[in-house]
């Protein structure tokens, strides 16, 4: 079932956290953390500086033990069928590991013999195209940018085929013409090869233009999950935020003050009020019908940043 055309489908999941904590030191960096990635959608991995986005990550890689939960990847335990789970995985978690001296093509040829699976010459030639470095595969990759670097790290992380990718700030350092393109090439990489992509980040903005799907979270712990959908006219099953002007704002007040409906913000002849789709007209019969005067009704959509700020009351942001 696809619940949605940019979203994935809901019953073909990847990578699943069951109620996943990290506990340091008596600190709780991640607290009982769960969420599901499906097959072929870009998943956002957002939160503020310190969120535990990193500290997550390594955790579904293998690379930080849990102190409690599970992480399961292709219906593998990471736990305790690690090289199973991992070999559906393509990482960059810190840096990519790459060798300066040698070309990109040799990088690749390395890492291909390195992965322990056998890595076919045509395999290659359609990742380098995938990742558009099919023309810089015999510089140095000390001649590289930073994006040509990024992008052959991504290009080794998807030598063997893995069902998903997991990028850390995958941005981080890119001016805008990289992390445009690297936008549109992972929104390609979803769509053509039909893998999963985990990016983290700690800018909305940059969320907002790659992901299908959306996580938030705030000192290690869920804070929301959303779906991203430029076409969206807001989730019938939600409350949405619908603003009114009518001729007497005072007037308005007094009609609903006895109502099951809040009003959250006011000012002047400007009422907003948190509704449920079919409560609409209820709610504009029952002001016309005592008198107030009716304007404008409007949906007000909230950006992701307005949501990020009222779930993390104001965290951080960039
Ligand atoms: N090995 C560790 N020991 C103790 N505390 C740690 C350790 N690693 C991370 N932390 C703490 O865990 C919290 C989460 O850190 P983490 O690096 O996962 O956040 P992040 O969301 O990746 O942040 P950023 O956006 O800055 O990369 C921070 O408060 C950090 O100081
Ligand atoms: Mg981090």
């Amino acid at each position: 079932m696809w619940d949605h055309e940019r979203g994935g489908n809901v019953n073909d999941i990847v990578v699943e956290l069951k109620n996943v904590t990290k506990i340091i030191g008596g600190k709780t960096l991640i607290d009982n953390l769960s969420f599901s990635v499906r097959r072929g959608e870009v998943y956002g991995f957002l939160g503020p500086n310190g969120a535990g986005k990193t500290t997550t990550i390594r955790m579904m890689v293998g690379l930080m033990a849990m102190t409690s939960g599970e992480v399961i990847i292709e219906g593998h335990n990471v736990a305790n069928e690690r090289s199973k789970a991992m070999a559906h995985v393509g990482a960059i978690v810190e840096n990519p590991e790459l060798y300066k001296f040698m070309t990109g093509k040799k990088n690749l040829l390395h890492f291909a013999r390195m992965s322990g699976k056998p890595i076919s010459q045509e395999r290659i030639d359609e990742i380098v195209k995938l990742v558009e470095l099919d023309k810089a595969l015999d510089k140095k990759v000390k001649n590289y940018s930073l994006g040509m670097r990024q992008r052959l790290g991504i290009a080794q992380a998807l030598l063997h085929n893995p069902s998903i990718l997991i990028l850390d700030e995958p941005t981080n350092g890119l001016d805008p013409a990289g992390i445009r393109e690297l936008r549109d090439y992972l929104r390609r990489l979803a769509k053509e090869e039909n893998i999963s992509i985990l990016v983290s980040s700690h800018l909305l903005s940059e969320i907002e233009l790659m992901c299908d799907r959306v996580l938030i979270i705030q000192n290690g712990k869920f804070v929301g999950e959303r779906v991203l959908d430029p076409n969206a006219e807001g989730n019938a099953t939600e409350a949405r935020s619908i603003q009114l002007r009518v001729g007497d704002g005072e007037h308005a007040k007094t009609v609903l003050a006895d109502t099951e409906w809040n009003i959250t913000a006011s000012a002047g002849s400007s009422l907003t009020l948190l509704l449920m789709n079919e409560d609409i007209p209820t709610v504009i019969e029952h002001l016309v019908r005592n008198g107030v005067k009716l304007y404008e009704v409007r949906a007000v959509t909230p950006t992701l940043e307005d949501t990020f700020l009222s779930m993390t009351k104001g965290g951080h942001i960039q």
